[in-house]
Protein backbone atom coordinates (compact mmCIF):
# COMPACT_ATOMS: atom_id res chain seq x y z
CA UNK A 1 0.00 0.00 0.00
CA UNK A 2 1.28 3.29 -0.74
CA UNK A 3 0.87 6.10 2.00
CA UNK A 4 0.81 9.42 0.66
CA UNK A 5 1.30 12.42 3.45
CA UNK A 6 0.66 16.00 2.47
CA UNK A 7 0.81 19.41 4.28
CA UNK A 8 -0.16 17.62 7.70
CA UNK A 9 0.33 19.80 10.67
CA UNK A 10 -0.81 18.94 14.35
CA UNK A 11 -0.72 21.15 17.82
CA UNK A 12 -1.18 20.27 21.41
CA UNK A 13 -2.80 23.58 22.55
CA UNK A 14 -0.41 25.80 21.35
CA UNK A 15 2.68 23.78 20.53
CA UNK A 16 2.84 22.48 17.36
CA UNK A 17 4.57 19.07 16.96
CA UNK A 18 4.18 18.44 13.03
CA UNK A 19 4.60 21.25 10.57
CA UNK A 20 3.51 21.01 7.17
CA UNK A 21 4.75 16.88 7.05
CA UNK A 22 4.98 15.61 3.18
CA UNK A 23 5.80 12.24 2.36
CA UNK A 24 5.29 9.28 0.42
CA UNK A 25 5.83 6.02 1.58
CA UNK A 26 6.25 3.26 -1.50
CA UNK A 27 4.47 -0.02 -1.56
CA UNK A 28 6.22 -2.55 0.18
CA UNK A 29 8.85 0.03 1.41
CA UNK A 30 10.94 -0.54 4.97
CA UNK A 31 11.44 3.47 5.92
CA UNK A 32 12.99 4.38 8.78
CA UNK A 33 11.61 7.80 10.44
CA UNK A 34 14.57 9.04 12.37
CA UNK A 35 14.66 11.48 14.96
CA UNK A 36 15.62 13.19 18.40
CA UNK A 37 12.70 12.78 21.18
CA UNK A 38 9.95 14.91 20.66
CA UNK A 39 10.34 15.88 17.06
CA UNK A 40 6.98 14.35 16.53
CA UNK A 41 7.61 10.71 15.28
CA UNK A 42 4.73 8.84 17.76
CA UNK A 43 2.34 11.61 16.57
CA UNK A 44 2.79 11.10 12.63
CA UNK A 45 2.60 7.17 13.43
CA UNK A 46 -0.83 8.00 15.85
CA UNK A 47 -2.39 9.66 13.03
CA UNK A 48 -1.39 7.28 10.75
CA UNK A 49 -3.02 4.26 12.78
CA UNK A 50 -6.16 6.28 13.54
CA UNK A 51 -5.09 6.96 17.37
CA UNK A 52 -5.02 10.80 16.99
CA UNK A 53 -6.43 13.45 13.85
CA UNK A 54 -4.51 16.18 12.26
CA UNK A 55 -5.30 19.45 12.00
CA UNK A 56 -4.44 19.99 8.82
CA UNK A 57 -3.08 17.88 5.86
CA UNK A 58 -4.09 14.72 4.40
CA UNK A 59 -3.53 11.09 4.72
CA UNK A 60 -4.30 8.79 1.64
CA UNK A 61 -3.44 5.35 1.32
CA UNK A 62 -3.85 3.18 -1.67
CA UNK A 63 -6.15 5.93 -3.05
CA UNK A 64 -8.23 5.66 -0.48
CA UNK A 65 -8.85 8.87 2.32
CA UNK A 66 -7.64 7.60 5.51
CA UNK A 67 -8.29 10.89 7.47
CA UNK A 68 -12.26 9.63 6.96
CA UNK A 69 -11.76 5.93 8.39
CA UNK A 70 -12.04 5.17 11.83
CA UNK A 71 -8.87 2.94 12.74
CA UNK A 72 -10.38 -0.40 12.68
CA UNK A 73 -11.24 0.17 9.33
CA UNK A 74 -7.40 0.90 8.40
CA UNK A 75 -6.10 -2.71 9.39
CA UNK A 76 -3.07 -1.16 11.07
CA UNK A 77 -0.59 -3.76 12.98
CA UNK A 78 1.46 -1.25 15.27
CA UNK A 79 4.00 -2.21 17.90
CA UNK A 80 4.91 0.20 20.53
CA UNK A 81 8.28 0.29 22.44
CA UNK A 82 6.24 -1.64 25.68
CA UNK A 83 3.94 -3.97 24.04
CA UNK A 84 1.63 -4.96 27.19
CA UNK A 85 0.70 -8.78 25.84
CA UNK A 86 -1.91 -10.15 27.17
CA UNK A 87 -0.38 -12.06 30.58
CA UNK A 88 -3.23 -14.43 30.85
CA UNK A 89 -2.55 -15.27 27.19
CA UNK A 90 -0.11 -17.71 26.18
CA UNK A 91 1.96 -16.89 22.99
CA UNK A 92 -0.57 -18.45 20.55
CA UNK A 93 -3.62 -17.02 22.06
CA UNK A 94 -1.92 -13.57 22.11
CA UNK A 95 -0.96 -13.92 17.95
CA UNK A 96 -4.29 -15.31 17.30
CA UNK A 97 -6.18 -12.31 19.22
CA UNK A 98 -6.73 -9.98 16.51
CA UNK A 99 -8.27 -12.23 14.91
CA UNK A 100 -10.18 -13.86 17.64
CA UNK A 101 -11.90 -10.68 18.12
CA UNK A 102 -13.53 -10.28 14.82
CA UNK A 103 -17.28 -10.16 14.18
CA UNK A 104 -18.21 -13.87 13.12
CA UNK A 105 -19.01 -12.76 9.61
CA UNK A 106 -15.21 -11.15 8.96
CA UNK A 107 -13.61 -13.85 11.34
CA UNK A 108 -11.43 -16.57 9.75
CA UNK A 109 -12.55 -20.62 11.07
CA UNK A 110 -10.42 -21.92 13.96
CA UNK A 111 -8.33 -24.21 11.57
CA UNK A 112 -7.70 -20.92 8.98
CA UNK A 113 -6.35 -19.03 12.60
CA UNK A 114 -4.49 -22.11 13.58
CA UNK A 115 -3.13 -22.27 10.62
CA UNK A 116 -2.27 -18.29 10.17
CA UNK A 117 -0.64 -18.78 13.92
CA UNK A 118 1.66 -21.80 12.85
CA UNK A 119 2.96 -19.48 9.56
CA UNK A 120 3.94 -17.03 11.83
CA UNK A 121 5.55 -18.89 14.85
CA UNK A 122 7.73 -19.95 11.86
CA UNK A 123 8.42 -17.20 10.18
CA UNK A 124 9.22 -15.35 13.36
CA UNK A 125 11.39 -18.34 14.92
CA UNK A 126 9.80 -18.61 18.13
CA UNK A 127 8.24 -22.21 17.09
CA UNK A 128 9.18 -23.49 20.56
CA UNK A 129 7.26 -20.54 22.54
CA UNK A 130 4.10 -21.17 21.72
CA UNK A 131 2.66 -22.23 24.90
CA UNK A 132 4.63 -19.97 26.74
CA UNK A 133 2.91 -16.85 28.89
CA UNK A 134 4.59 -13.45 28.65
CA UNK A 135 5.86 -13.54 32.01
CA UNK A 136 8.10 -16.88 30.72
CA UNK A 137 9.85 -14.39 27.89
CA UNK A 138 12.88 -12.14 27.68
CA UNK A 139 11.97 -8.65 26.00
CA UNK A 140 13.26 -9.77 22.75
CA UNK A 141 11.00 -12.79 22.53
CA UNK A 142 8.17 -10.53 23.40
CA UNK A 143 8.60 -8.42 21.13
CA UNK A 144 9.15 -11.00 18.25
CA UNK A 145 5.47 -12.08 19.56
CA UNK A 146 3.92 -8.37 19.75
CA UNK A 147 5.11 -8.58 15.74
CA UNK A 148 3.30 -11.64 15.44
CA UNK A 149 0.13 -9.77 16.69
CA UNK A 150 0.85 -7.09 14.54
CA UNK A 151 0.86 -9.29 11.74
CA UNK A 152 -1.91 -11.99 12.03
CA UNK A 153 -4.52 -9.61 10.84
CA UNK A 154 -2.30 -9.05 7.42
CA UNK A 155 -2.07 -5.26 8.13
CA UNK A 156 -2.18 -2.72 5.32
CA UNK A 157 0.33 -1.21 7.19
CA UNK A 158 2.86 -1.80 9.46
CA UNK A 159 4.24 0.72 12.33
CA UNK A 160 6.54 0.04 14.60
CA UNK A 161 7.61 2.86 17.09
CA UNK A 162 11.30 2.23 18.58
CA UNK A 163 10.00 -1.52 18.91
CA UNK A 164 13.65 -2.38 20.29
CA UNK A 165 14.56 0.38 22.03
CA UNK A 166 14.40 -1.10 25.28
CA UNK A 167 16.43 -4.01 24.74
CA UNK A 168 20.08 -4.87 24.96
CA UNK A 169 22.63 -3.32 21.96
CA UNK A 170 23.11 -6.93 21.18
CA UNK A 171 19.70 -8.05 21.04
CA UNK A 172 18.40 -4.91 19.25
CA UNK A 173 21.10 -5.39 16.77
CA UNK A 174 19.65 -9.36 15.96
CA UNK A 175 16.32 -8.29 16.26
CA UNK A 176 17.29 -5.67 13.59
CA UNK A 177 18.24 -8.34 10.70
CA UNK A 178 15.73 -10.43 11.61
CA UNK A 179 12.74 -7.61 11.54
CA UNK A 180 14.96 -7.11 7.84
CA UNK A 181 14.27 -10.75 6.96
CA UNK A 182 10.65 -11.07 8.05
CA UNK A 183 9.71 -7.61 6.33
CA UNK A 184 11.51 -9.35 3.01
CA UNK A 185 9.39 -12.28 3.36
CA UNK A 186 6.19 -10.46 4.01
CA UNK A 187 6.11 -7.49 1.78
CA UNK A 188 4.41 -4.90 3.94
CA UNK A 189 4.68 -1.32 3.73
CA UNK A 190 6.38 -0.72 7.27
CA UNK A 191 7.11 2.39 8.87
CA UNK A 192 10.21 2.04 11.89
CA UNK A 193 10.51 5.09 14.16
CA UNK A 194 13.97 5.41 15.88
CA UNK A 195 16.44 7.99 17.22
CA UNK A 196 19.04 5.67 16.80
CA UNK A 197 20.84 6.21 13.93
CA UNK A 198 22.31 2.96 13.01
CA UNK A 199 18.88 1.15 13.48
CA UNK A 200 17.39 3.16 11.14
CA UNK A 201 20.32 3.50 8.93
CA UNK A 202 20.87 -0.39 9.08
CA UNK A 203 16.94 -1.34 8.55
CA UNK A 204 15.28 0.88 6.03
CA UNK A 205 15.63 1.66 2.50
CA UNK A 206 15.08 4.81 3.10
CA UNK A 207 15.01 7.13 6.10
CA UNK A 208 13.05 10.20 6.50
CA UNK A 209 15.21 12.41 9.34
CA UNK A 210 12.60 14.61 11.24
CA UNK A 211 13.79 17.34 13.63
CA UNK A 212 11.14 19.36 15.65
CA UNK A 213 7.93 18.70 13.83
CA UNK A 214 9.44 18.72 10.05
CA UNK A 215 11.38 16.34 7.40
CA UNK A 216 14.98 17.60 7.30
CA UNK A 217 15.78 15.16 4.94
CA UNK A 218 15.18 12.33 2.90
CA UNK A 219 17.33 9.60 1.24
CA UNK A 220 19.22 6.56 1.87
CA UNK A 221 21.99 5.83 4.36
CA UNK A 222 24.65 6.68 2.23
CA UNK A 223 23.26 9.65 0.90
CA UNK A 224 22.29 11.38 4.23
CA UNK A 225 25.99 10.45 5.60
CA UNK A 226 27.55 11.82 2.85
CA UNK A 227 25.69 15.20 2.11
CA UNK A 228 23.63 16.23 5.39
CA UNK A 229 20.92 18.53 4.51
CA UNK A 230 21.71 20.90 7.18
CA UNK A 231 23.63 21.19 10.52
CA UNK A 232 20.78 19.77 12.64
CA UNK A 233 21.38 16.59 10.20
CA UNK A 234 25.09 16.84 10.41
CA UNK A 235 24.65 16.77 14.16
CA UNK A 236 22.26 14.09 14.54
CA UNK A 237 24.77 11.83 12.33
CA UNK A 238 27.40 12.32 15.44
CA UNK A 239 29.15 15.32 14.34
CA UNK A 240 29.09 16.62 16.91
CA UNK A 241 32.78 18.42 16.21
CA UNK A 242 31.73 22.31 15.22
CA UNK A 243 34.91 23.82 14.12
CA UNK A 244 34.55 27.29 12.88
CA UNK A 245 36.53 27.78 9.10
CA UNK A 246 36.62 29.78 6.42
CA UNK A 247 35.31 28.65 3.21
CA UNK A 248 36.56 29.86 0.25
CA UNK A 249 36.14 28.15 -3.48
CA UNK A 250 33.82 25.04 -1.70
CA UNK A 251 36.88 24.26 0.44
CA UNK A 252 37.19 24.80 4.38
CA UNK A 253 40.24 26.41 5.74
CA UNK A 254 41.63 26.85 9.44
CA UNK A 255 44.79 26.82 11.39
CA UNK A 256 46.00 23.23 11.80
CA UNK A 257 43.18 22.01 9.65
CA UNK A 258 43.79 19.77 6.42
CA UNK A 259 40.63 19.57 4.61
CA UNK A 260 41.90 17.88 1.40
CA UNK A 261 40.36 14.97 2.18
CA UNK A 262 36.88 16.09 2.43
CA UNK A 263 35.02 16.99 -1.10
CA UNK A 264 34.42 20.95 -2.17
CA UNK A 265 31.44 21.72 -1.17
CA UNK A 266 28.98 24.40 -2.82
CA UNK A 267 28.48 26.86 0.13
CA UNK A 268 29.16 30.67 -0.54
CA UNK A 269 32.66 31.97 0.50
CA UNK A 270 33.22 33.58 4.19
CA UNK A 271 33.17 32.48 7.64
CA UNK A 272 31.12 28.96 8.44
CA UNK A 273 31.45 25.92 10.27
CA UNK A 274 32.88 22.31 9.63
CA UNK A 275 30.71 19.29 11.51
CA UNK A 276 33.28 16.41 11.93
CA UNK A 277 32.92 13.34 14.30
CA UNK A 278 35.36 12.41 16.39
CA UNK A 279 35.61 9.11 14.86
CA UNK A 280 36.64 10.29 11.61
CA UNK A 281 39.93 12.47 11.76
CA UNK A 282 43.17 11.39 11.09
CA UNK A 283 46.34 13.42 12.93
CA UNK A 284 49.48 14.26 11.73
CA UNK A 285 52.27 15.74 13.17
CA UNK A 286 52.73 19.46 13.18
CA UNK A 287 54.60 21.58 15.46
CA UNK A 288 53.09 24.67 13.81
CA UNK A 289 49.66 23.26 14.72
CA UNK A 290 47.56 25.29 17.55
CA UNK A 291 46.44 21.87 18.30
CA UNK A 292 47.85 20.28 20.98
CA UNK A 293 47.27 16.91 23.06
CA UNK A 294 46.04 17.89 26.73
CA UNK A 295 43.84 14.06 27.33
CA UNK A 296 45.13 10.78 26.33
CA UNK A 297 42.65 8.07 27.20
CA UNK A 298 42.38 4.27 26.32
CA UNK A 299 39.53 1.87 26.26
CA UNK A 300 41.33 -0.59 24.66
CA UNK A 301 39.81 -0.89 21.32
CA UNK A 302 39.90 2.98 20.70
CA UNK A 303 42.32 6.23 21.85
CA UNK A 304 40.17 8.91 23.35
CA UNK A 305 41.99 11.61 22.56
CA UNK A 306 41.19 15.92 23.60
CA UNK A 307 43.18 18.47 21.24
CA UNK A 308 42.60 22.03 22.81
CA UNK A 309 43.52 25.26 20.79
CA UNK A 310 45.52 28.40 22.58
CA UNK A 311 42.28 29.88 23.14
CA UNK A 312 40.72 27.11 24.75
CA UNK A 313 38.59 25.43 22.33
CA UNK A 314 38.33 21.47 22.29
CA UNK A 315 38.20 18.32 19.93
CA UNK A 316 37.12 15.15 21.04
CA UNK A 317 39.16 12.68 18.82
CA UNK A 318 38.89 8.59 18.60
CA UNK A 319 41.45 6.51 16.84
CA UNK A 320 41.53 3.03 16.60
CA UNK A 321 44.52 2.12 19.43
CA UNK A 322 46.23 -0.54 17.13
CA UNK A 323 47.43 1.41 14.15
CA UNK A 324 47.51 4.83 15.56
CA UNK A 325 50.61 6.70 15.59
CA UNK A 326 52.38 7.31 18.58
CA UNK A 327 50.87 10.13 20.44
CA UNK A 328 51.79 11.71 23.83
CA UNK A 329 50.74 14.65 25.68
CA UNK A 330 51.59 18.66 24.71
CA UNK A 331 52.25 16.69 21.09
CA UNK A 332 51.10 19.12 18.18
CA UNK A 333 48.28 18.07 15.23
CA UNK A 334 46.66 18.55 12.42
CA UNK A 335 43.67 17.53 11.63
CA UNK A 336 42.75 15.62 8.91
CA UNK A 337 38.97 14.73 8.95
CA UNK A 338 38.09 12.08 6.22
CA UNK A 339 34.59 12.86 6.18
CA UNK A 340 33.05 16.43 7.50
CA UNK A 341 29.73 18.51 6.63
CA UNK A 342 30.29 22.26 5.63
CA UNK A 343 27.92 25.09 6.00
CA UNK A 344 28.59 28.65 5.53
CA UNK A 345 26.86 30.95 8.25
CA UNK A 346 23.50 32.13 6.50
CA UNK A 347 23.05 27.99 5.98
CA UNK A 348 19.78 26.51 7.81
CA UNK A 349 20.90 26.34 11.84
CA UNK A 350 19.99 23.30 13.85
CA UNK A 351 16.94 22.35 15.36
CA UNK A 352 16.94 23.51 18.69
CA UNK A 353 16.79 22.07 20.73
CA UNK A 354 19.06 19.10 20.02
CA UNK A 355 19.17 15.83 21.78
CA UNK A 356 21.68 13.35 20.32
CA UNK A 357 19.82 10.40 21.88
CA UNK A 358 17.62 9.33 24.87
N1 LIG B 1 -1.30 14.13 23.79
C1 LIG B 1 -0.40 15.12 23.85
N2 LIG B 1 -0.69 16.28 24.48
C2 LIG B 1 0.22 17.29 24.53
N3 LIG B 1 1.43 17.25 23.97
C3 LIG B 1 1.79 16.12 23.34
C4 LIG B 1 0.90 15.00 23.23
N4 LIG B 1 1.52 14.02 22.54
C5 LIG B 1 2.75 14.51 22.23
N5 LIG B 1 2.91 15.77 22.70
C6 LIG B 1 4.11 16.61 22.50
O1 LIG B 1 4.40 16.63 21.12
C7 LIG B 1 5.79 16.62 20.90
C8 LIG B 1 6.15 15.47 19.98
O2 LIG B 1 5.90 14.27 20.64
P1 LIG B 1 6.08 12.85 19.97
O3 LIG B 1 5.28 12.79 18.73
O4 LIG B 1 5.80 11.84 21.03
O5 LIG B 1 7.64 12.88 19.60
P2 LIG B 1 8.67 11.67 19.41
O6 LIG B 1 7.89 10.41 19.22
O7 LIG B 1 9.46 12.08 18.21
O8 LIG B 1 9.50 11.64 20.63
C9 LIG B 1 6.44 16.55 22.26
O9 LIG B 1 6.83 17.86 22.62
C10 LIG B 1 5.34 16.04 23.15
O10 LIG B 1 5.49 16.51 24.47
MG1 LIG C 1 7.96 8.63 20.28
Amino acid sequence: MTITITGMSKSFDATQVLRGIDLKVEDGELLALLGPSGSGKTTLLRIIAGLDWPDAGQLVVAGQDWLALPAQKRRIGFVFQQYALFPHMNVRDNIAFGLTVRPRAERPSQAEIDATVDNLLTLLQIDHLAQRFPSQLSGGQRQRVALGRALAIQPSVLLLDEPFGALDAAIRRDLRRWLREVHEKTGSTTIFVTHDQEEAFELADRVVVMGDGEISQIGTADEIYDHPASAFVAQFMGAVIALPVTLRGGRAMAPGLDASALPACTEADGPGTLYLRPDSIMLDPDPASPWAVTRRDSTGTDLRLVLTDPQGAQIDVDLPRRGAPTIALGDRLRLRPLWGAMFSEGAPLAADPIQLSA
